[in-house]
C-alpha cells in the first residue's frame, strides 16, 4: 500500500500512481468535471502518455503545453493559459492537473488559484525538486523580471501524488537540483536526514528519502503555513540562492534553481561561521559536500551591487534590512538574522570568487 502523509487539508501519497487514490479521486470528485493537464515540453514527451493511457477519465482531458524553463515562469504565459481556459469554458467545478517540475507546479498552482477566484488542482510532480519541495506546502507563484516568485498566493492542491518512476527520464543534473533542497531540509531541521544524504552518490535518491524529506517540510508547513515563524527556516540558502539565480536568469549562463540554492547554502553556511554561529569545521564539512556535487561559479566584483540589489527585493526582508537564515548547528538554525552589505561582500569574495 502506498504511504500517505496528511497535510493541512490534503494528502501527499507516495508510490506508483496506479496503486494510488488518484483514480478514485477522479471518479468520485471530478466525474462531471473538465480535466486540464498542464505539462511542459519534457513532461509532455516523457510523462503525459502514462497518464493518458492509464486513466480512461483523462481520455478527453485538455492538454495545455507550457514552454519549458524558469524564464517562462512569468505572467505572459499565465495570461495565455487563462485565455485558453476561458475559451475552453472551464468552470469553477473543473480540475487542473499539474504534471511537471517546480515550474509547472508553481505556475500551474498559481493559474488555478487565480482563475475564477480558484479552481481545484492536483500536483503530480515529475522532478525530484518538485517531489521534495516545490509541489508541497501551498506556495504558488511566478517571477517578475529577475525577481524570483514575486507574484503568488498561498493555495493548496487537492492532492499530491509522488511516483518516483517519473524520475527515470529526469536528467542526472536535475536530480542534483532536488538533492540541494533535501540537504537544506536536513541542515535546518533534521540531522539524521542530513546524515543519510551525505554518503549518497550524486542524485541516487530513493522513495524513502523522498518521503523523509517531504515529512520534514510538511511538519514545518503545518506548524506555520503562512511563513510567519518557523517556515522561514526553509529559506536557508535562498537569500543568496535566489539573488544568484535571478542574476543569471536573463543571461546565457542560467543557473538552475537547485544549483543556485546549493551555492546559497554554501554562502549562508560561511556567513553563519562569520557571524560566530558555527565552527569552521562545520563550514568545511558542508563545503566538501557541496563541491563534490555542484560546480562552483565565480561572481565578479563589479557584479556585487547587482546581487545585493536583488537581495534587497527578497520577500523575507523587513524594511531596508536584508534578513537571512543562519545555521547554529547541523539540523538547527535561526531565522530573521540581519546581514550587512560588508558581510555579503566578504562571503562572495570567500566563497564565489
Ligand atoms: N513553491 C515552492 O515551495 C517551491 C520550492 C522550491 C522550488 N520552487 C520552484 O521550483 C522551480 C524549480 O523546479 P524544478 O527544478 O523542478 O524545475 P523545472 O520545472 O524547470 O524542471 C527541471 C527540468 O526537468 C524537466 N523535467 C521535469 N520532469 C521531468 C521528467 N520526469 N523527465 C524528464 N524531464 C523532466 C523539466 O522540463 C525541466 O527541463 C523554481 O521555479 C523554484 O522557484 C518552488
Amino acid at each position: 500500500m502506498n504511504k500517505i502523509i496528511k497535510a493541512k487539508d490534503y494528502s501527499i501519497e507516495f508510490g506508483p500512481l496506479l496503486d494510488s487514490n488518484f483514480q478514485n479521486l477522479l471518479t468520485k470528485n471530478y466525474s462531471n468535471s473538465k480535466k486540464i493537464i498542464l505539462v511542459d515540453e519534457n513532461t509532455h514527451e516523457f510523462c503525459l502518455e502514462y497518464l493518458i493511457t492509464n486513466y480512461a477519465e483523462l481520455a478527453d482531458a485538455e492538454v495545455m503545453l507550457l514552454p519549458e524553463g524558469e524564464e517562462n515562469k512569468v505572467m505572459e504565459v499565465c495570461f495565455q493559459v487563462w485565455e485558453a481556459l476561458s475559451e475552453y469554458k472551464v468552470s469553477r467545478k473543473d480540475l487542473i492537473i499539474n504534471l511537471g517540475g517546480g515550474v509547472v507546479t508553481d505556475m500551474g498552482g498559481f493559474i488555478a488559484s487565480i482563475y475564477k477566484r480558484g479552481i481545484d488542482f492536483i500536483n503530480i510532480p515529475t522532478s525530484l525538486l518538485a517531489m521534495v519541495d516545490a509541489s508541497i506546502g501551498g506556495k504558488t507563484g511566478i517571477d517578475l523580471g529577475s525577481y524570483k516568485n514575486q507574484l503568488g498566493v498561498f493555495s493548496n492542491p487537492k492532492a499530491i501524488f509522488i511516483d518516483e518512476s517519473f524520475l527515470h527520464t529526469l536528467p542526472e543534473e536535475e536530480k542534483l537540483n532536488g538533492f540541494a533542497e533535501m540537504i537544506k531540509h536536513g541542515l535546518v531541521k533534521n540531522i539524521n536526514h542530513f546524515k543519510k544524504l551525505v554518503p549518497i552518490e550524486k542524485g541516487k535518491i530513493n522513495l524513502d528519502l523522498i518521503y523523509d524529506s517531504v515529512s520534514i517540510k510538511n511538519e514545518i508547513v503545518l506548524a506555520d503555513p503562512n511563513e510567519n515563524n518557523e517556515r522561514k527556516k526553509l529559506n536557508f540558502g535562498h537569500t543568496f540562492g535566489h539573488a544568484i539565480e535571478g542574476f543569471f536568469l536573463e543571461s546565457e549562463n542560467q543557473l538552475k534553481h537547485g544549483h543556485a540554492v546549493a551555492l546559497g547554502i554554501l554562502c549562508e553556511t560561511y556567513l553563519s561561521y562569520l557571524k560566530g554561529k558555527i565552527d569552521i569545521a562545520i563550514y568545511d564539512f558542508i563545503h566538501q559536500i557541496i563541491i563534490s556535487n555542484f560546480e562552483l561559479i565565480s561572481i565578479r566584483e563589479e557584479d556585487y551591487d547587482a546581487i545585493i540589489n536583488l537581495m534587497q527585493q527578497d520577500k523575507k526582508n523587513q524594511g531596508n534590512k536584508i534578513l537571512c537564515v543562519l545555521l547554529t548547528e547541523i539540523g538547527q538554525c535561526e531565522f530573521d538574522q540581519e546581514i550587512s552589505r560588508d558581510e555579503i561582500i566578504e562571503v562572495l569574495k570567500k566563497v564565489l570568487s
